[in-house]
């Protein structure tokens, strides 16, 4: 669904399908040219990175390996705490990989930095980070992100794979969530 089908629900549009469209085929080839005579292995974060990750990939022009890991974040509320669980880990071997971690969104970065010290202990020869979506006013570690879509403002945004409550991430749009819907 498009924002226009679930006007009631959101504020406003930040990102349009064609925005982002372009924007991932455009770090498509970026990712062609910095990988190129290099194994690459894709890790997307579940579940908000099942669209960067649908859509990114089919806009490479070379071949990779896919895997997917699956963490929560304890904490109090909807904060992330950088205290993160491993819900479901990968079943890759790391070791000697040239990793590119596709994200949805990075928020506070608690989570990616979790993730990235997690990836060089296990032995990964190259790490680089791609997120769809960046928060710069909600950061509170400094996450270096090579490949990046949009920076946007510290609100709550859903869609093209991120939820409230597992809903809207089959809107194809990233909007900002009207706050009656959560209030
Ligand atoms: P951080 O960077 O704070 O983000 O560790 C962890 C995860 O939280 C989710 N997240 C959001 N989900 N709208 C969402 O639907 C948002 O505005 C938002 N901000 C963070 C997301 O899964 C991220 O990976
Ligand atoms: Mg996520």
């Amino acid at each position: 669904m498009r924002a226009a089908d679930i006007p009631d629900d959101l504020t406003n549009v930040l990102v349009t399908e064609e925005e982002i469209d372009a924007k991932l085929a455009e770090l498509a080839r970026r990712v062609d040219a910095d990988y190129a005579g290099k194994n690459l292995l894709l890790v997307g974060v579940l579940k908000g990175a099942v669209m960067v990750m649908a859509d990114f990939a089919r806009h490479l022009e070379r071949h990779m390996e896919m895997d997917w890991m699956a963490v929560s974040s304890y904490g109090a509320g909807t904060k992330s705490s950088g205290v993160v669980q491993i819900r479901k880990d990968l079943d890759t071997d790391l070791h000697g990989r040239h990793v590119l971690i596709v994200e949805d969104i990075i928020d506070s970065g608690l989570t990616l930095s979790w993730l990235l010290e997690n990836f060089e202990a296990r032995g990964a020869e190259s790490i680089e980070v791609l997120a769809l979506l960046r928060k710069p006013d909600a950061a509170k570690v400094q996450i270096d992100c090579k490949y990046l879509g949009f920076d946007i403002p510290n609100e709550f945004v859903v869609g093209y794979g991120l939820d409230y409550a597992e809903k809207y991430r089959n809107l194809r749009d990233v909007a900002v969530l009207a706050p009656h819907v959560y209030s």
